[in-house]
């Protein structure tokens, strides 16, 4: 890489976004420590980093080149930090960073949600906790393999200890814009991440289930209710898709034929892409479900209203190990009364 670099970097949290974007940094020549769970890491240490995205870029990284431990190296001094873990997990995160690193360490929550930044502030008080958000998604495709489905820019509140990385993530393919106030971005990405959960339930690719009516119903039913809850908090959600949010619910009521026509664009998604959640559900593991619709139920709770269809998702994605099924759209749609 030309151009000075700022310092090191340490992504806490290896996995899909974690080792996407760190992945970008590092074949773009910056430092980068990868803190991960041993699972991950030996198929790091396995097989290297690959990378990919739906514009055609490439990289590898051999295991040699990767730095990967397994603890926040005590006595480190990243200049900057991508928590990159899942938001149940946050907390445990910030609390081992600030263990490990010096007070002030920079550190850009990297996740989905609204509450990430301040529960890892609240859990590494000496932090400069600041919220990023990622608009696009990434998925495992492979032992080390990571790839890119959909086109965005990232974003993260603006701070004077990031500005001068800006050049650096341009340089490295994984763009991002700074905002005084990241609140109606994150909102904005929250309520493209209302699919996430009908995308899980339904066991299908994010494009397949697009391209089906009844499930798109059921996300913009969601859309609506949390844009509802928005305006009477005097919260105004930032255009993080290709259409804003307004215009987007009323898209996803089109019928098929239509929708793929008209947006085409939203569907620049490849057939490889699904939400993380899916995954999360295949594998047993704990969701994000209250980071998206739980925070919308409790926007709604503070201002004397109700998030039912929101609340219901929420049910479903807490009962669905118990009895772990697809769910057929006309049946999701029943469920939330549609
Ligand atoms: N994937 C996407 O396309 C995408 C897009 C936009 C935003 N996001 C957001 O990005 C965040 C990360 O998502 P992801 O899909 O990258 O999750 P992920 O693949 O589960 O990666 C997180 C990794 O961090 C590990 N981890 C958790 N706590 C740790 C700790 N204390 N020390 C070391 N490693 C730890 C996890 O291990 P365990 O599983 O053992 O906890 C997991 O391997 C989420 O908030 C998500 O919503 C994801």
């Amino acid at each position: 890489m030309t151009g000075a670099l700022p310092g090191e970097v340490l992504v806490m949290g290896a996995g899909t976004i974690g080792c996407y974007i760190g992945g970008r940094l590092a074949a773009a020549g910056v430092p980068v420590t990868f803190v991960g769970r041993p699972r991950v890491l030996k198929k790091l240490a396995d097989h290297g980093l690959s990378l990919s995205d739906l514009d055609g870029a490439k990289h590898h990284i051999l295991p040699s080149a990767l730095r990967l431990c397994e603890q926040v190296p005590v006595g480190a001094k990243p200049a900057l930090v991508l928590l990159c873990v899942k938001s149940g997990a946050t907390a445990e995160a910030a609390g081992e960073l600030a263990f490990a690193l010096p007070a002030g360490t920079t550190v850009v929550s990297l996740q989905n949600g609204i509450s990430n930044s301040a529960a890892a502030s609240h859990a590494g008080p000496s932090l400069n906790v600041l919220p990023g958000m990622v608009p696009y998604n990434v998925a495992e495709i492979g032992e080390g393999a990571f790839h890119r489905g959909t086109p965005g820019r990232l974003a993260a509140k603006d701070d004077v200890a990031l500005r001068p990385w800006l050049p650096v993530f341009e340089r490295a393919g994984v763009p991002i814009d700074l905002h005084e106030d990241l609140l109606p971005v994150q909102w904005g990405k929250l309520l493209l991440n209302l699919n996430n959960p009908v995308n899980a339930l339904s066991g299908l690719p994010l494009r397949e289930e697009l391209m089906h009516r009844g499930y798109r119903q059921c996300f913009a039913a969601l859309i609506d209710e949390t844009l509802g809850v928005l305006g009477v908090s005097g919260i105004t959600p930032a255009q993080v898709a290709a259409v804003p949010a307004q215009r987007l619910s009323s898209l996803l009521r089109l019928p098929d034929w239509l929708f793929r026509i008209v947006a085409a664009r939203m569907l620049r998604i490849d057939a490889k892409a699904r939400s993380s959640m899916a995954d999360d559900l295949a594998l047993g593991r704990r969701t994000e479900i209250d980071a998206l619709s739980g925070e919308v139920v409790r926007l709604a709770q503070e201002h004397g209203l109700s998030a039912p269809r929101n609340a219901r998702m929420v049910a479903l994605l807490e009962a669905w190990p118990k009895q772990p099924e697809r769910w057929p759209a006309r049946r999701l749609q029943d469920a939330l009364g549609l």
